[in-house]
């Protein structure tokens, strides 16, 4: 029977290792905030069981104003748009950024709780986009996403653009879109050349951002998963963590500060 080691001797090695790394990166999925109240997509009450992906492709978007209803509904029941908080694993991971040990953050999330927890804006990249703008596709104009979410809370059932008319759509990537290329370059080019890459809450089932730790790996880095579920890296894994994502990073930086950090 293979002795798993126990969860105090993983912190202790993930301490140790977050203290020897010079080049850490930290890759994020929606399980990162299920602590701050935003459900992620694939637990067993994850966002996927309740609507059908294919009505957010950004084809069926853009074509039907019944899928751009049920966006916005979507966002108002899955408090993707409420005034989420930052939980202990983004204050943990904020942290490591200000003691100047992470050279990013890549998210797959939408809910800004990254910078809004302390990480700095140019060291976030968010590959699929966010929730907090609306873009005019005709005319490019920005509204913050909470107005339009007010206006169909009101009634209006697919707000325009008051300039144009045109179709308003979050800043966010629908399947079937591409993703921000410089994101996606800046997030390539980090990961590939860490020494370190940790995993916080995700299935890593959507490419390309699930490329990423593979990216590393090949690149040499170790790899630290920390995900309730198992996924297809965790062969790939130096340190391989089941538990929740804000208990476990509250321990690791608690472990980090007990000696000086480099
Ligand atoms: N602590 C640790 N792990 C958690 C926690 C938690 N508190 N909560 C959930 N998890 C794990 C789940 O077990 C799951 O394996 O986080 C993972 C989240 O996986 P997904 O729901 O698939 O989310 P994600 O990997 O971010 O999905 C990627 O899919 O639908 C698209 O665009 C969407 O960005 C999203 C992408």
């Amino acid at each position: 029977m293979k002795e798993y080691p126990s969860l105090e001797l993983q912190i202790e090695q993930f301490a140790r290792l977050i203290h020897v790394s010079k080049k850490i990166v930290v890759f994020t999925g929606a399980g990162v905030s299920t602590e701050s109240g935003i459900p992620d997509f694939r637990s067993p009450d994850g966002i996927w069981t309740k609507y059908d992906p294919e009505d957010f492709t950004y084809q069926r978007f853009i074509s039907s104003k019944e899928a751009r209803k049920k966006m916005y509904s979507l966002l108002g029941e899955s408090g993707l748009m409420a005034d989420a908080e930052p939980n202990n694993a983004h204050l943990a991971i904020a942290e490591l950024g200000k003691m100047g040990k992470l050279d990013c953050v890549i998210t797959q999330n939408v809910d800004g709780l990254h910078q809004k927890a302390g990480n700095s804006d140019d060291k976030v990249f968010e590959l699929h986009g966010n929730m907090v703008w609306v873009i005019c596709l005709g005319c490019n104009k920005r509204y913050p996403m909470g107005d339009i979410v007010d206006k169909v809370k009101q009634g209006e059932d697919d707000p325009g653009c008051e300039e144009c008319g045109g179709i308003l759509k979050p800043d966010a990537v629908f399947f079937g879109e591409a993703l921000p290329q410089i994101e996606l370059n800046e997030a390539t080019g980090y990961s590939a050349n860490c020494d370190l890459f940790i995993v916080i809450g995700s299935s890593l089932v959507v490419y390309p951002a699930a490329y990423m730790p593979t990216y590393a790996v090949n690149a040499g880095a170790k790899l630290v998963l920390i995900n309730r579920e198992p996924t297809h890296m965790d062969r790939a894994a130096h340190i391989r963590i089941y538990e929740g994502a804000g208990d476990t990073m509250k321990k690791v930086m608690e472990k980090v500060k007990e000696k000086p950090v480099k």
